[in-house]
């Protein structure tokens, strides 16, 4: 969406995977005071984002959304001024239909009432989920209302789509929105991870600067995801240039899992400028390859390894499309080293675990996957 939003793709956090309906006014400030205190906002993590059952029941009479005065007994507006104190953003939540998931009222036939009400508090962010009815409109429509409505306030608003990848909205998502979801949720689990990640493949060529495929919020250092596979499902959800995220304790992390958010290298992957999403060059077992072209002429490339046992995958400066020179400037992304290669390019990998590399010298040779499809209309 050309709205000057999501250059790069958006940083920052939400309550949804830790937290689910459990939200409140004081969880939203103590996680606003802890992004910047941890690193985070200065790692690049931005928005603060309040999810699914923030609102009351009901409409006030006037037809508006009414914040829960249980929750956020300071209200939206005070609440928003406090996050920007920070020098933070903050993002709310609503549906494409008649209710929200949990059963809240939603936004859809209020659109330019909901969209003028956040304006008003000083709302920078919009996910917009996918439940209720949908009263007989397409997902196309109904996010384009709402795309229109953000406008319509003046106030520069991320539009986050939350249709679950459903028709098919990488090929109409970049008009529309700064990020489409491209499947359903999410769990804190590798199996979870791993079939979000497969259903990535082929759709890089769908996004680009100012509109994200969104393979959902990161469950690094939630529940039972080893350190290991939080740094595998980080590394890949950057170099896939997904939203980044966070949707964990930020306030109880342990220092590893601070350590994987705040990994500035991987970061720059995700935030390079030129826009170019990551894809995966060759799949043996399980074992993967995945590479993404950088702006300055460097491949960032993903070793994973799917399988529970430690093993030696390798790949080759030629197959990840760098030209023929005589040594290759091999950076570690996580253990910050650099070493030299005349062309391979090796890692043992730990089970659930993934390697990752930032790969110089040749230059790029012209990319696989071509043009990104969505240029021309709509975007810059
Ligand atoms: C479904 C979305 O996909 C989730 O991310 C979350 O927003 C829930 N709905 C909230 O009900």
């Amino acid at each position: 969406l050309d709205n000057g939003l999501a250059r790069t793709p958006q940083m920052g956090w939400n309550d949804w995977n830790t937290f689910f309906c459990n939200v409140n006014e004081s969880l939203i400030r103590q996680t606003a005071d802890i992004m910047v205190s941890s690193g985070m906002a200065a790692a690049g993590y931005t928005y603060v984002n309040i999810d699914d059952c923030w609102s009351t029941k009901s409409r006030n009479a006037a037809g508006d959304l009414v914040a829960d005065p249980q929750k956020f007994p300071s209200g939206m507006k005070a609440l928003a001024d406090y996050v920007h104190s920070k020098g933070l953003k903050l993002g709310i939540y609503s549906s494409a239909g008649t209710t929200t998931c949990a059963g809240y009222p939603a936004s859809l036939g209020y659109e330019r009432r909901d969209a003028a009400l956040w304006a008003s508090w000083g709302i920078d962010y919009l996910k917009y989920d996918n439940c209720g009815d949908h009263q007989g409109k397409s997902g196309q429509q109904r996010y384009t209302a709402m795309r229109d409505a953000l406008a319509a306030t003046g106030r520069p608003i991320l539009f986050s789509l939350c249709n679950w990848g459903q028709e098919s909205v990488w090929t109409w998502g970049m008009p529309v929105g700064n990020s489409w979801r491209t499947t359903g949720d999410i769990a804190a689990n590798w199996n979870s991870i791993m079939g979000i990640l497969d259903q990535q493949v082929g759709l890089e060529a769908y996004s680009g600067p100012g509109g994200w495929n969104d393979p959902d919020m990161l469950e690094v250092g939630v529940g039972s995801l080893t350190a290991t596979e939080g740094r595998a499902h980080f590394s890949l959800w950057s170099l896939l240039n997904a939203p980044l995220i966070a949707g964990n304790d930020i306030r109880s992390m342990s220092a590893e899992t601070r350590t994987i958010l705040t990994n500035t290298e991987v970061i720059a992957v995700n935030q390079d400028w030129g826009g170019r999403q990551g894809h995966k060059i060759s799949d043996n077992g399980n074992l993967e390859v995945w590479r993404k072209p950088m702006s300055n002429g460097s491949v960032a490339v993903v070793l994973l390894n799917r399988g529970t046992s430690t093993s030696t995958i390798s790949t080759t400066a030629a197959a990840l499309g760098l030209g023929s020179v005589a040594s290759y400037t091999v950076r570690d992304l996580w253990a910050h080293t650099t070493s030299t290669s005349t062309g391979t390019i090796s890692a043992s990998v730990p089970g659930h675990g993934a390697a990752m590399f930032l790969v110089t010298g040749g230059g790029i040779t012209p990319t696989p996957t071509g043009t990104i499809k969505g240029a021309g209309s709509g975007r810059c």
